[in-house]
């Protein structure tokens, strides 16, 4: 059967790091609030001028490397991102014109923190069909320049940090599928109805006003992220449990089977509940978040990577994967690495 298998990772964070000490210094809060509601110690912050194509890019070189791989080799582009290079087109294209290779597919999608598991199933399922044999996924955010430093922006402003994952998927044709690496699948969710939970309103066509940004829209910060933080919390851990729990019962595979649990990076407060309430030890989660924050679509292939460094991810792990973000939008994923 013809199945997609991961055959690269790579991730670039920009230079610069912001520790909970740095952030005192502009910002009504403190290490000791970040780091015990969040778990959060530090996160990296882009240069002026640095995109998120940018990150993107250096991401994707990483991955196409550990691949072996050059990117003419690849027959489509998938991109992750809520903050993109512009309103639009999408950041894929920006990426493409930068890897030089002008004519495959892009396609960017907008499902925020679950987005590179969104990716993930668009990618496998393009590949099992046939269509496409080498497809480049990558998640890559600046929150940076679109956060509200003052006080009004502070719950949010803490939590989130720059960077970019990358993953290759590759055809192939699985003969042992107990014993091959590949995605087996996984589960997809949203939910509409909490859209108004974590947003960013502005610009937007759904505002009611002539122009899509003029100065109200400025001063009332329309533009900057709006969070019901307790609300999006209990949601996260329900609904990743839930879903994690789905899609480990569909393979019929247990939780003493999984060797690594990669979770989206919110609150390191939300993956222990997640753990505990699955019982899944806690040295088989692979958490990032102390030193990266929440980088939204690039959590997981970002998490998989400092794994794979650190010689915690290994081939032929049983790797299983969930998310839940804005939209609100939420999954999870089995894969044999
Ligand atoms: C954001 C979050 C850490 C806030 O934690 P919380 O325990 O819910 O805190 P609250 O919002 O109740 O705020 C408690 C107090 O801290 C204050 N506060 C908020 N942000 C603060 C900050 N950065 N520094 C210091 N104080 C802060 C609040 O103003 C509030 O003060 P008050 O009690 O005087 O009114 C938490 O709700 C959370 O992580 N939610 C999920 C967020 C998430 O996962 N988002 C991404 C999803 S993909």
């Amino acid at each position: 059967m013809l199945r997609a298998e991961i055959i690269g990772v790579g991730s670039y964070v920009p230079e610069r790091v912001l520790t909970n000490f740095d952030m005192e210094k502009f910002l009504d809060t403190s290490d000791e609030w970040i780091r015990k509601r969040t778990g959060i110690e530090q996160r990296h912050w882009a240069a002026v001028g640095q995109s998120t194509s940018d990150l993107a890019l250096q991401a994707s070189q990483d991955a196409l490397k550990s691949a072996g791989l050059s990117a003419t080799d690849l027959d489509m582009i998938i991109f992750a991102t809520l903050t993109p290079d512009h309103f639009f087109p999408g950041t894929g294209c920006f990426l493409q014109e930068k890897l030089g290779v002008a004519g495959i597919a892009t396609l960017d999608i907008r499902q925020q923190c679950t987005g590179f598991l969104y990716g993930l199933s668009i990618a496998d399922h393009f590949i099992r069909c046939g269509t496409y044999k080498k497809i480049l996924l990558v998640g890559s955010e600046v929150h940076s320049s679109g956060l509200d430093r003052t006080t009004r922006g502070r719950d949010v402003t803490v939590l989130f940090g720059d960077g970019s994952g990358a993953v290759i998927l590759s055809a192939k044709e699985v003969r042992n599928p107990e014993k091959d690496s590949f995605v087996l699948g996984g589960e997809l969710h949203a939910d509409g109805r909490g859209a108004k939970e974590l947003w960013v309103p502005a610009p937007g066509s759904a505002l009611g006003r002539a122009d899509r940004v003029d100065h109200e829209v400025l001063e009332a910060g329309l533009h900057y992220p709006q969070m019901n933080g307790k609300k999006v919390f209990i949601a996260a851990v329900t609904k990743m449990a839930e879903s994690l729990t789905n899609c480990l019962e569909e393979h019929g595979v247990t939780v003493q089977d999984v060797d690594r649990f990669f979770f989206h990076q919110a609150n390191l407060r939300i993956n222990d509940a997640v753990a505990e309430q699955l019982s899944i030890p806690r040295e088989k989660v692979f958490n990032t978040i102390q030193k990266f924050g929440n980088t939204t679509a690039a959590t997981i292939p970002l998490g998989m990577h400092e794994a794979l460094k650190a010689g915690e991810l290994k081939k032929g792990m049983l790797v299983a994967l969930a998310a839940f973000g804005s939209g609100y939008t939420w999954g999870a994923s089995l894969l044999r690495y």
